[in-house]
């Protein structure tokens, strides 16, 4: 047997702001309601940054909780990795803003943006520094102030998106080369750049103005099963597993309907999903490390269980990764 360098994940962190605006709420500003939207998407409820929290506020936080539960401090950070679509500024990176306000010392840090697949194109990023040796204690942070893009006179947007945060500690440790090792076993990523009219946002550093997210719906749904069950596929194959043995399947959660479709698709049982949109909404980034929090703390997902992440985003990109916890 080979021994290989793995990027383990040692701790799990989750942050979400206090404000928690419900179905109810949005109905009172845009033509919609509880059930159109529970029915469509189900998402009950979301959570709203306040106006002095910058999305690297949210992302410390919950950094700060998976370095906990790793047993580490910022010291030993030595590479951060967020990402986001909803930075602090359009530069520094917020991974810059989140090792200062850490204190974290000087190492790597910066930002990945691939929308809603962010969590998943970052995690296979840091792999590239952490099975390498290049890094011993990284931080891979999705974190999200949705919110603050919405259009909310656009009720066929406004009422899917929340704000969070999710971090990861990720740390070398040396594996047998088999499919027991813990630790990123697999990825598929994709993107197809024509497809950018389906979902983006109005505004950017071109325009002067910050601007709003602008999607067709339906159009996006139409892609998104067919194209994350095709890269779910690939990254088993990537990782040598099959679908049937995944323990755990972590879909981002943009939409209930979708993330049910692609676990039909690919075979995946009910009680293996975890579904956090209901009470989180989709946050973008940060949606996949927050659902795999909720599992952690709720002590379904232990150590040792093989995990199946995937996402899909605007882009369009989508991806998926495997990873024994
Ligand atoms: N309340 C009431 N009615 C609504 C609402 C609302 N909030 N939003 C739209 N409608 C109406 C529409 O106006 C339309 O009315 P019409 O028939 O009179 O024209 C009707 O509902 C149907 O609209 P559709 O857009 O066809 O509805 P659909 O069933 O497709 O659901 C939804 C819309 C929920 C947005 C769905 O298409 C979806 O989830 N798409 C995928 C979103 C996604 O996964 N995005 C990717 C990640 S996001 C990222 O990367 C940032």
């Amino acid at each position: 047997m080979t021994q290989v360098l793995r990027s383990v994940v040692t701790g799990v962190g989750g942050y979400l702001p206090d404000q928690v605006v419900t179905n109810d709420d949005l109905a009172k500003i845009v033509d919609t309601s509880d059930e159109w939207i529970v029915e469509r998407t189900g998402i009950r409820r979301r959570h709203k940054a306040s106006d002095d929290q910058p999305v690297s506020d949210l992302a410390v936080a919950a950094a700060r909780k998976a370095l906990e539960a790793a047993g580490r401090s910022p010291e030993d950070v030595d590479l951060i990795v967020v990402a986001t679509t909803t930075g602090d500024l359009t530069f520094p990176a917020t991974a810059t803003i989140v090792q200062r306000k850490l204190g974290a010392p000087v190492g790597v840090a910066f930002d990945v943006q691939a929308v809603c697949s962010g969590f998943v194109y970052a995690l296979s990023v840091a792999d590239g520094f952490v099975a390498r040796g290049r890094a011993k204690c990284a931080l891979v942070i999705g974190a999200e102030t949705m919110t603050r893009l919405m259009d909310w006179t656009d009720r066929g947007t406004c009422v899917l998106f929340g704000d969070g945060a999710g971090a990861v500690v990720v740390e070398p440790q040396m594996g047998e080369g088999t499919t027991e090792d813990r630790g990123l076993l697999g990825f598929a990523l994709r993107a197809d750049g024509t497809k950018q009219d389906l979902l983006y946002v109005d505004g950017g550093v071109s325009t002067g103005q910050v601007g709003k997210l602008r999607m067709q719906g339906n159009q996006v749904f139409r892609h998104a099963v067919v194209n994350i069950s095709e890269a779910i596929t690939a990254a088993a194959a990537d990782a040598g597993v099959e679908v049937s043995e995944v323990d755990w399947f972590i879909p981002h959660q943009a939409n209930l309907r979708i993330l049910e479709g692609v676990a039909r698709r690919v075979g995946i049982e009910d009680h293996k999903v975890i579904t956090t949109v209901a009470d989180h909404a989709n946050t973008s980034a940060a949606s996949i490390p927050l659902a795999l929090n909720t599992a952690v703390q709720d002590g379904r997902i232990k150590k040792g269980d093989l995990l199946l992440l995937e996402a899909m985003g605007g882009g369009l990109t989508w991806g998926a990764c495997v990873v024994r916890f």
